[in-house]
């Protein structure tokens, strides 16, 4: 067996004459001629469970081999091959360290995946702000003071999930939270959506896992260079205690037909993680680390070299840089106000002159946490807010009401509102300028939201 077992298995039967006498309904390919004539052969790649490709309930053969090679990649106890994307990890991740109660502790800024996780385990949430940057707002995550903090008026708090790095690629001080929890008995959840590479190369952060996490979830669609919608939930070695509470979160949430093409893309970018990781990294990184040199860009805090998070003097020269950069054919992974912020893929970096040029025209951002401002910490029902009787307001009139629903921008799908907040008017002018800028709001239809019934 070569280092790519369920490819192998695949390929072969793919290969096969077999009479597909099952699903899928395409038959390998005859069944959807226009997507057959789109992507010659691919349907035959696109495979269910037989008993030689196995299957990713109850993996005993080639995917249990493929889960093994993600785990070794990580120094994992187990990995969980995800199609359902970070989302379902966090999910599962939440459930299973709160199947038996207790509430979660999470960075108010985490991404919406927190809803449904809350809502499955049926917990309260402990909302707790991040540190921020003073002069620019920009979140650095998760604090250990905070985190003590909560705890401490919060004992029943059974599991911690950190957004390890956030979306900008700074990375929060993971070792000290997952210390804390540790000592409370909590189980710490690493949310490494953009983080799935940390750990491959000297010049990043370390690995989740490594910072003492005891479940990450490893966005590797976002952050591993595998297709969109795949991720992997690791089990480090507490986090394996709740391997049987996972194993059922899994069946839960995830599909009871996982696609293979999907499951394939993850072996390949494992495979070439494991292999050749250095390569894919070394020029992507350099061409990350050479821009943000330009521009200066440090937080404090270790930081993804190959996000480049550009601070402009105000939202009008960040419209007007990306336009510009636009006008080249270079597009951003998002623009909010002054902040816009470029990723470098994995493997050989497209030209970057054009973002070269204009960091090198930015004054430089020295980030620092507030250290001053105490934590904000809150308890929140999220899934009573969900529930809860509704009615729609138009977002102008909406401040002073409760939110019934998330809303968030995205990208990053980080919510402004959560269920059961008060709708502040910073909160309705910052949505309304997302608005304004064309970007994507899910939660506002046609300018309303739902609030809670008065
Ligand atoms: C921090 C974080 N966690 C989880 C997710 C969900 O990831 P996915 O889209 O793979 O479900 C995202 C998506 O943007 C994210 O930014």
């Amino acid at each position: 067996m070569t280092g790519t077992p369920l490819t192998d298995a695949v390929r072969a039967y793919s290969r096969s004459t077999t009479a597909r006498l099952h699903v899928p309904a395409h038959g390998g390919g005859p069944g959807n001629p226009p997507l057959e004539a789109l992507f010659p052969g691919l349907c035959s790649w696109d495979v269910t469970e037989q008993p030689e490709l196995d299957d990713l309930s109850h993996p005993e053969g080639p995917l249990a081999a493929a889960q093994a090679a993600a785990a070794a990649l990580y120094g994992a106890e187990d990995a969980h091959y995800l199609t359902g994307g970070a989302t379902q990890g966090v999910q599962a991740g939440v459930l299973a360290s709160l199947l038996h109660g207790g509430a979660l502790l999470a960075s108010r800024d985490s991404h919406r995946s927190l809803l449904g996780a809350a809502l499955l385990a049926d917990a309260d949430v402990v909302l707790a702000a991040p540190a921020r940057d003073p002069k620019f707002g920009v979140s650095l995550g998760l604090s250990p003071r905070t985190v003590e903090r909560a705890f401490l008026e919060h004992p029943d708090i059974g599991a911690v999930l950190v957004t390890y790095p956030t979306y900008l690629g700074i990375a929060p001080e993971l070792d000290a939270i997952a210390r804390i929890a540790r000592d409370r008995g909590a189980i710490t959840i690493a949310d490494a959506a953009h983080g799935a590479h940390f750990g491959w190369h000297a010049a990043l952060p370390p690995a989740a896992l490594a910072e003492g996490a005891d479940l990450v979830v490893a966005g590797m669609h976002k952050s591993g260079g595998s297709l969109t919608q795949t991720a992997l939930l690791l089990e480090g070695p507490r986090g394996t205690e709740r391997h049987a509470e996972l194993g059922l979160a899994l069946h839960l949430i995830g599909t009871s037909s996982p696609s293979y093409l999907l499951m394939l893309s993850l072996e390949q970018a494992v495979q070439s993680a494991l292999t050749q990781r250095e390569r894919l990294l070394e020029r992507a990184i350099a061409a990350g680390e050479g821009i943000r040199s330009k521009a200066r860009v440090a937080t404090g805090r270790p930081q993804d070299p190959m996000r480049i998070a550009l601070q402009f003097e105000s939202p009008t020269q960040a419209q007007e840089s990306c336009s510009a950069l636009a006008r080249e054919g270079v597009r951003p992974e998002y623009l909010e106000d002054a902040t816009a912020l470029f990723i470098v893929p994995l493997g050989e970096p497209p030209a970057l002159d054009g973002l070269a040029r204009v960091a090198a025209a930015l004054r430089e951002p020295a980030f620092a946490e507030d250290r001053e401002a105490p934590p904000e910490i809150r308890r929140v029902r999220l899934g009573r807010a969900l529930r809860s009787r509704r009615e729609r307001r138009r977002l102008v009139e909406a401040a002073g009401r409760t939110a019934a629903d998330v809303v968030s921008v995205v990208p990053p799908g980080i919510p402004a509102l959560w269920p059961g907040e008060e709708i502040s008017p910073q909160a309705v002018e910052g949505l309304a300028r997302a608005l304004g800028q064309g970007r994507r709001v899910m939660g506002i239809d046609q300018g309303w939201l739902w609030v809670v019934a008065e």
